[in-house]
């Protein structure tokens, strides 16, 4: 349960932040941005610093617990020390586990879904009769207002060719499927021919689909051998995680100027802000956030959409 946060009270946050930053650059790797973010790397593990209106506000992360408490010790001392004219309180919260933070809680997603344009009797059809069909696989599905936001982002680029890469029972490519353009067309990848069989009979209930063309096999062979033309205007990364760096690859280079590719399940349960986890999907997860992030082939923003959602804009 590596990740323990503090908000230390104070109207210097950004003088503490540089302080502490400057003092620990010389036995530590450390980093400071002009948005008032600073990052120390211990050996133990990891501190970040944000100064806001606030206070100070600390992110200690590390493999295990004593390397947690570790971080811990050392930040706040430093603090208590460099703090001559207060007394500054380092409080930290109990150690928690990444997947403790995922998720906004039943209230805010219950009021999300209850302000966007809800699901038609065909979408909600597919959402029962894959609950019904799939049991616990049913979690996979985009929410309904996951759903909605894709359907409105595939309007808003005019798209006419979309991809999607993991179709399961359809949801998402019924919502895709629906914003685009009348002479549109979706190319959904997955290896499942049992999950997609249960959703195509609700892709003819919702009028969509003469627009959807399901390739079954590995993704990434249908990705790669996607023709130059027609480019792609929006696309849909939501399958096996390990394999998300070459998604995003294969598809960035296919998409045209203003296109859009749009990456679900980036925060992967909250275990992609825990550094205890440590299997491939979470290296590969967390290498990908920070390579989009410095990539200046697009603009990009992460937004707190269900299990976290990324979109990235074709420069
Ligand atoms: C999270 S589900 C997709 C959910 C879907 N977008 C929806 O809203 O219903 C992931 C899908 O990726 C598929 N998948 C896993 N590995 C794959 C691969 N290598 N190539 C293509 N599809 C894959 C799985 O079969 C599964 O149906």
């Amino acid at each position: 349960m590596p990740l323990s946060t503090a908000l230390v009270a104070t109207d210097r946050p950004a003088r503490y932040l540089k302080q502490l930053v400057s003092h620990l650059g010389h036995k530590a790797t450390t980093q400071l941005s002009g948005s008032g973010r600073g990052t120390v790397h211990l050996d133990a593990g990891t501190c970040v610093l944000t100064a806001d209106s606030e206070g100070l506000c600390l992110i200690a992360t590390a493999m295990d617990i004593e390397g947690l408490n570790r971080v811990q010790d050392a930040v706040a001392r430093h603090l208590v020390r460099f703090a001559t004219q207060e007394a500054l309180s380092v409080d930290w919260t109990e150690p928690v586990a990444g997947e403790d933070l995922a998720g906004l809680g039943p209230v805010v997603d219950d009021y999300l879904l209850a302000h966007c344009t809800p699901p038609d009797d065909a979408l909600q059809e597919l959402a029962d009769t894959t609950r019904e069909a799939t049991g616990g696989a049913s979690r996979m599905q985009v929410s309904a207002d996951e759903g909605a936001l894709l359907t409105m982002l595939t309007r808003l680029v005019n798209a006419r060719f979309a991809v999607e890469v993991g179709t399961f029972t359809g949801y998402s490519s019924v919502c895709i499927a629906r914003g685009l353009a009348a002479d549109g067309r979706l190319l959904t990848c997955d290896i499942s021919d049992e999950w997609t069989s249960i959703g195509r009979p609700s892709w003819e209930r919702a009028g969509v689909a003469d627009r959807i063309e399901l390739k079954l096999g590995p993704a990434l062979d249908t990705l790669r051998a996607l023709p130059a033309e027609p480019a792609i205007d929006i696309a849909f990364i939501d399958a096996d995680k390990a394999n998300y760096p070459a998604y995003y690859e294969e598809i960035v280079q296919r998409l045209r100027p203003g296109g859009l590719v749009a990456l679900d399940n980036v925060f992967l349960g909250g275990r992609v802000f825990d550094p205890a986890y440590q299997e491939e999907h979470h290296l590969a997860m967390r290498r990908l956030n920070e390579v989009i992030v410095g990539d200046e082939r697009v603009e990009s923003v992460m937004l707190p959409v269900r299990d976290g959602l990324t979109l990235a804009r074709k420069r």
